[in-house]
């Protein structure tokens, strides 16, 4: 503690340990997809030391298991131990749930008692903590926090508006779906909440389960699939769903047709009402029809909807239009978009780990002393090193040293003669999103990349767009942006120029749009250089930019993941840290690209003021 009694270590966790296993045991028979419906997901831990935020990282990069909802163990080592500190040192652990207010809403029938005994309790929480590290036996408490105030904190405070509208929008917390409030001067207040009940992201995910792919998880997968489909054939059936009400509210009837706990866990009720609107369910892992993208399409313009009739009442009402978002729905980049292009904002910031990861973060913030003063840096590189754990001494594959700049300057050269490259570098991303350190790079200006990219590499179907990234210089020639919009966190879609869309096809979806990232020199410099490198090369600022995993993988934790991520996939080629490795039909390729990205003038040199 400081002298003022402000903690100066504060460690923020999120995650429900045994939540998922609670529900199977007392559900048997439930099919894989409908397992995943449970709280608790996104576990991550998070370090705020001397009122910065120091580290952050997810669990699921250390387990492997996407999403992973147990104790984050793995997650909090790292913090502690990349700060030089350890859990004698904390002097706060923050959790990103207060069941304990809950405690009466949960008694409804047996499981749900037994649920919260058992997982939502908060003496649960104390209990693993002093589990899994013993150090805090005795000495710490777990300190719950009401699950939108986390995700309000963090989206707020590292936003930089001194004054906003912070809007949450999830599937759910302890009992809200939807809550709005109010930041001014380090000060957060609620202005409104609705329940579950006006749950945009349980529809959703429900629609997800639907449609034959995985509820928290494949959300995005909808999103992408809206895109191809005309929402014209299920529109009334969505304004059935989804009532807009006054005053900004509005309700979900759709979630209220489960009546007993089996069919509330698997919305079995909601299901049927959808094979009643003319929406048959998909079976897992087969491709949707057609009628099947149409009602995608009409979720997704009734989702959007519902969150501009409340951002746009809240907006109205306070005069405040500087907007910062978070909750899992948040995530929904072509909502957002629809949002910054509407003329009812000035600016939106959106917290770039924006599902329950990010309440880690935030649980950590509602202990800070002025949590406005707390200093987040603008990137998400908040994870491990690249050095972390190396890749294997021993490799089959060619390989060679190669310095930041020539590797930079190689890379932008490879990718021009049609190269898919790995790029790992510094430290990983903290959220969903790859934005330089943690990438797979590739050519824009070939459709079939795409198609190469997603079959060969990650292994994912084809109808998913892959995404941009530009030189933030370039921004506005190639992109139609919004005045409102924030590009750096690839959190926003916006629409590619029209006379632009045919230079870069493999970037491109379906309706003319990209979740494009912006990339400043100041803030993610390798990859600027390398962007800067292939412009010089090919006259084009952009380059497909996507995660460097195969499906159903986590992102590449460190060097070691990056390199089996190589050596797993047909990637051509992966710089790590300082070390390139290629595959032999790249080989003499690489060769070259470096030599000539040594020589005095070579195009990278140039762009790092020929260091
Ligand atoms: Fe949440």
């Amino acid at each position: 503690m400081t002298a003022t009694g402000t903690p100066r270590v504060v460690l923020g966790y999120s995650g429900l340990d045994g939540s998922q296993e609670c529900k199977t045991r007392e559900f048997p028979g439930l099919s894989t997809p409908e397992s995943r419906l449970f709280q608790g997901l996104d576990s991550a831990a998070a370090l705020l030391v001397d009122g910065n935020l120091v580290a952050a990282v997810q669990q699921e990069r250390f387990s492997g298991s996407k999403f992973d909802h147990r104790f984050p163990r793995d997650a909090i080592d790292y913090c502690l131990r990349s700060a030089g500190l350890d859990m004698a040192d904390v002097q706060v652990v923050a959790h990103n749930f207060d069941y304990g207010r809950m405690a009466a809403f949960s008694q409804a029938d047996a499981y749900s008692r037994l649920r919260y005994s058992s997982v939502y309790d908060p003496a649960n929480q104390t209990r693993l903590l002093h589990a899994n590290h013993p150090a805090a036996a005795g000495r710490l408490e777990v300190r719950p926090v009401n699950h939108h105030r986390a995700h309000a904190l963090s989206a707020a405070v590292p936003s930089g508006f001194g004054e906003a509208l912070v809007v949450v929008l999830d599937g759910m917390g302890e009992l809200h779906a939807v809550t709005v409030h109010h930041w001014k001067d380090g000060e957060l207040r609620r202005l409104a909440a609705l329940d579950f009940r006006s749950s945009l992201g349980l529809l959703y995910g429900l629609t997800t389960l639907h449609l034959g792919f995985w509820p928290n998880s494949d959300e995005y997968k909808v999103m992408a699939l809206a895109a191809s489909g005309d929402p014209a054939r299920f529109r009334p059936a969505l304004r059935d769903a989804v009532v807009l009400e006054a005053d900004g509210r509005f309700s979900v009837p759709l979630l209220g047709m489960n009546h007993d706990p089996r069919a509330r866990e698997t919305f079995s009720g909601s299901r049927q009402r959808l094979v009643d609107y003319g929406c048959p369910a998909q079976e897992p892992g087969r491709p949707p029809t057609p009628l099947q993208t149409d009602f995608a399409a009409a979720v997704q313009e009734r989702v959007e909807e519902a969150f501009l009739h409340v951002v746009g009442h809240w907006v109205r009402q306070t005069g405040v239009a500087r907007v910062a978002l978070a909750g899992g729905v948040a995530l929904n980049c072509v909502a957002v978009g629809r949002l910054c292009a509407s003329g009812l904002v000035e600016e939106v910031y959106v917290q770039p780990a924006a599902g329950d990861e990010g309440t880690a973060v935030g649980a950590a913030l509602a202990f800070a002393a002025d949590p406005a003063a707390v200093r987040c840096p603008p990137m998400t590189f908040l994870g491990p090193d690249v050095d972390e754990t190396p890749p294997p001494s021993a490799t089959p594959y060619w390989h060679a040293p190669a310095a930041p700049v020539v590797a930079e300057g190689a890379a932008a050269a490879l990718l021009a003669e049609g190269c898919v490259l790995g790029w790992a570098q510094g430290r990983l991303e903290f959220g969903p999103r790859a934005l330089g350190n943690r990438s797979i790079l590739a050519d824009p200006r070939e459709r079939g990349t795409r198609d190469r990219v997603n079959a060969a590499v990650k292994f994912r179907e084809g109808f998913r767009p892959l995404a941009p990234a530009v030189k933030s210089e370039s921004l506005h020639a190639w992109f139609d942006v919004p005045a409102a919009a924030q590009l750096r966190h690839m959190t926003v879609t916006v629409p590619v120029r029209p006379e632009c869309r045919d230079l870069i096809p493999a970037v491109v979806h379906d309706d003319g749009s990209a979740r494009v990232q912006s990339v400043h020199a100041d803030e993610v410099p390798g990859l600027w250089r390398i962007l800067d490198g292939f412009e010089r090369l090919t006259g084009v600022p952009v380059l497909m930019n996507t995660s460097l995993n195969v499906k159903g993988q986590p992102t590449a934790r460190d060097g070691a993941e990056a390199y089996a991520t190589f050596s797993s996939s047909q990637l051509d080629v992966v710089f790590i840290g300082g070390t390139v490795y290629a595959k032999p039909a790249w080989e003499q390729r690489v060769k070259d690209a470096l030599a000539a990205a040594e020589r005095p003038g070579a195009p990278a040199r140039e762009a790092a003021g020929g260091r």
